[in-house]
């Protein structure tokens, strides 16, 4: 693949960052009657990192990478906050810029891989296909381009297997020809919502493997969301972490995992403790994450949490605690504390 697959003619010089996402409100079924999933979803990425997002099943995170792709399921829609990718505002962009969005700007591999797959159409014709869409090549390029992303994707012998149909293929290879699909139109930021859910352990690592090394060679984005911190401790530079719509924590994702400051993320760690973490014990999260549209003025897990103050329900601010870390918990210098005492 030539060094093009970025694609987006990057000045060396001009700023990494790609991705803004600040103070991200969705909502669902109107203003008065309806809820908020996504209450304040704050994120960013810059070229040629990989950044996870971890969190709760219903913490958010499909809906966030949905909105980030301009790609909200109906009835969802955008309340508030900015989503900036790569100079496109989202929230305001016209049906021109949305197309330039989808697939140029943003490629986006779903919770759901195998509905990314066309059953009755031979794999490099997809990948060609996708090719087509974004960007004006002829039939024979785009044809070459499937090739040797397939190649890319480690395909051995990609001239024949272009020509298999899906169902000829494991399920690791469907989602290598999934993140074929999403590349084809080089897109500068790749989102990945949990791309290793129906894949075993070996092939689980090979798949995250070849996402990172995709973008330190071509320099893009890659975010990943996972339930999982071992999957993230692994391949992560940064890691966001969301709870009940919101994000509570962001950093350096080896400084996150050993040292949390928000009392979520180290729940979290207790629950299912990594290679790298100080942090033995395993315990199972206390109590239940809010319910989508309960009332929560204050810190969202202050109801389960051990380090809660009677402060803790007023307004939270997320704070920056140095070497590039946030937090949305008041109480992250006794946290801090406690956790360098144990490790
Ligand atoms: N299409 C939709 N219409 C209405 N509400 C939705 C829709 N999709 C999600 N929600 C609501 O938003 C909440 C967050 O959903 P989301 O899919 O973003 O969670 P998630 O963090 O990706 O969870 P999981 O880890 O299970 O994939 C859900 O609990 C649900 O209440
Ligand atoms: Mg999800």
């Amino acid at each position: 693949m030539s060094a093009s697959v970025n694609g987006n003619g990057a000045d060396p010089v001009a700023s990494r960052s790609l991705l803004s996402v600040r103070d991200l409100r969705l909502g669902v079924g109107g203003e008065d009657s309806g809820f908020e999933p996504v209450v304040g979803a704050t994120l960013r990425a810059d070229r040629g990192e990989v950044v996870g997002v971890v969190g709760e099943s219903g913490s958010g995170k499909s809906l966030t990478m949905r909105a980030i792709a301009g790609l909200l399921p109906p009835g969802v829609e955008l309340r508030g906050g900015a989503i900036d990718v790569d100079g496109i505002d989202v929230a305001t962009a016209s049906k021109a810029q949305l197309r330039k969005l989808h697939g140029e700007k943003v490629g986006m591999i779903f919770q759901e891989p195998m509905t990314a797959l066309n059953p009755t159409m031979r794999i490099g014709t997809q990948i060609a296909e996708a090719a087509r869409a974004h960007h004006d090549v002829s039939r024979a390029e785009a044809k070459r381009r499937a090739i040797e992303l397939l190649g890319r994707m480690g395909f051995a012998d990609p001239e024949n297997r272009y020509r298999l149909y899906p169902h000829e293929l494991s399920g690791g290879m469907r989602q290598r020809v999934v993140i074929a699909i999403a590349l084809a139109g080089e897109p500068g930021l790749l989102l990945c919502d949990e791309p290793t859910t129906a894949l075993d352990a070996t092939v689980t690592m090979r798949v995250l493997d070849l996402l990172v090394g995709l973008a330190s060679e071509f320099d893009i984005g890659v975010i990943i969301v996972t339930h999982d911190l071992g999957v993230a401790a692994r391949i992560c530079d940064r890691i966001v972490v969301m709870y009940a719509g919101r994000m509570v924590e962001e950093g350096p994702a080896g400084e996150v995992l050993r040292r949390p400051r928000h009392p979520y993320t180290l729940a979290l760690l207790r629950a299912v403790p990594t290679r790298d973490s100080t942090i033995q014990d395993l315990r199972a999260i206390p109590g239940s994450p809010p319910r989508p549209g309960d009332d929560l003025p204050g810190c969202p897990f202050a109801p389960r949490c051990e380090f809660a103050e009677p402060a803790c329900l007023g307004p939270v601010e997320v704070t920056a605690v140095g070497d590039g870390r946030m937090t949305a918990c008041r109480r992250h210098e006794v946290l801090a504390g406690m956790v360098s005492a144990r490790g």
